[in-house]
């Protein structure tokens, strides 16, 4: 089965094409053209999928040696995400499958990511699993029981916790995406200095919370204006890893569940990759591409629930987001 994959959740515009569960050609393409915006300006991320979809769907053909007559099917992300976003995605999928007269295929992008370790860890790793899912608009904590049934045990009831590099990132004066400048920020710099709050880890449930943390920043830099911005950034980073590193664990002790998985961009902090393994648990990291929103997800899953025929999985991802519905 050839599956074409497209998404455009937010600010990548991904197209990819998987057969037989390998992915034979992706492109994921970053807007850089928010970061003078300090962030992700919908109109303009959609705008932009529009405007690049068609030339990456050629690129991603013409690599895999195909043609548009070689699809069997078309996978895209239908939500949760920017809706300006989704519908370039979703407009341009319905475009191709009806001009092809091929199906189609809506994918739940959080159900995408859960997938992703598979990607590149095939049937090596079995289920269950918890999984970490941090990313700019999302942190949750899944457990993973089967290819196909997972569970939500929690997530962040105000910001996301790339939201909280975002957004510290910008309170002390640095670019977007805020992570890698908080991340390249904090060397040097002491972590022990500043005691920032572990938001609800003494907290019976899985949920997080990161705006409070950004809130005490804030506070912390009116307070001192002689501040060492490298021990700031230090501080302020190891109380988001801490709190991730501390719910990740609980969950796992809780469930008896020996192996973790980190997905979504925030995956990318060496500190917290450097914390997980100091837990000294099984934790699994996906390339980085494949932890970041990529297309490449969306066609893999495409092709599982078409070889499988389920439209529902194991859980009602319309709790999370309805979607568009194609
Ligand atoms: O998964 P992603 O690429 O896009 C979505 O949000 O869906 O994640 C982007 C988020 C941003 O908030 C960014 O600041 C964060 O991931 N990020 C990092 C690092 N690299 C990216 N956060 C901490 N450390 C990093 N090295
Ligand atoms: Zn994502």
């Amino acid at each position: 089965m050839i599956i074409l994959g497209i998404e455009t959740s937010c600010d990548e515009t991904g197209v990819a094409i998987c057969d037989n569960y390998k992915i034979l050609a992706s492109y994921n393409k970053t807007q850089y053209i928010h970061k003078k915006y300090g962030g992700v300006v919908p109109e303009i991320a959609s705008r932009e999928h529009e405007k690049f979809l068609p030339q990456i769907t050629k690129r991603v053909l013409k690599e895999s040696k195909l043609n548009y007559s070689d699809l069997d099917a078309i996978a895209v992300t239908n939500g949760p995400g920017l809706m300006g976003s989704l519908l370039s995605g979703v407009s341009f999928a319905k475009g191709l499958s009806q001009g092809l007269n091929i199906p189609i295929i809506p994918i739940n992008h959080l159900e995408a990511h859960l997938n992703s370790v598979f990607i590149e860890f095939g049937d090596s790793i079995k289920p269950p699993f918890i999984n970490l899912l941090v990313s700019g608009g999302h942190t949750q904590l899944w457990i993973v029981q089967s290819n196909s049934k997972y569970n939500l045990l929690g997530e962040t009831l105000d910001d996301a916790c790339g939201e909280a590099f975002d957004k510290g990132s910008k309170t002390l004066g640095l670019d977007y995406p805020g992570g890698p400048e908080i991340e390249k920020l904090s060397k040097g710099g002491n972590h022990k200095l500043i005691d920032f709050p572990r938001p609800m880890i003494h907290h019976k449930s899985y949920n997080f919370s990161f705006s409070g943390l950004k809130t005490a920043l804030i506070n912390y830099i009116k307070k001192n204006d002689k501040y060492s911005p490298n021990d700031v950034a230090a501080s302020y980073q190891e109380a988001i890893v801490d709190t991730l590193v501390i719910k990740l664990n609980k969950a796992m002790d809780d469930f008896k569940i020996d192996t973790g998985i980190i997905c979504g961009g925030v995956a990318a902090n060496k500190r917290l990759r450097e914390k997980l393994k100091q837990l000294d648990k099984k934790i699994l990291f996906p390339s980085l591409k494949y932890c970041t929103d990529n297309a490449d997800m969306i066609a893999f899953l495409g092709e599982k629930k078409i070889n499988t025929k389920s439209v529902k999985t194991g859980i009602d991802f319309s709790a999370y987001s309805r979607g568009i519905v194609l």
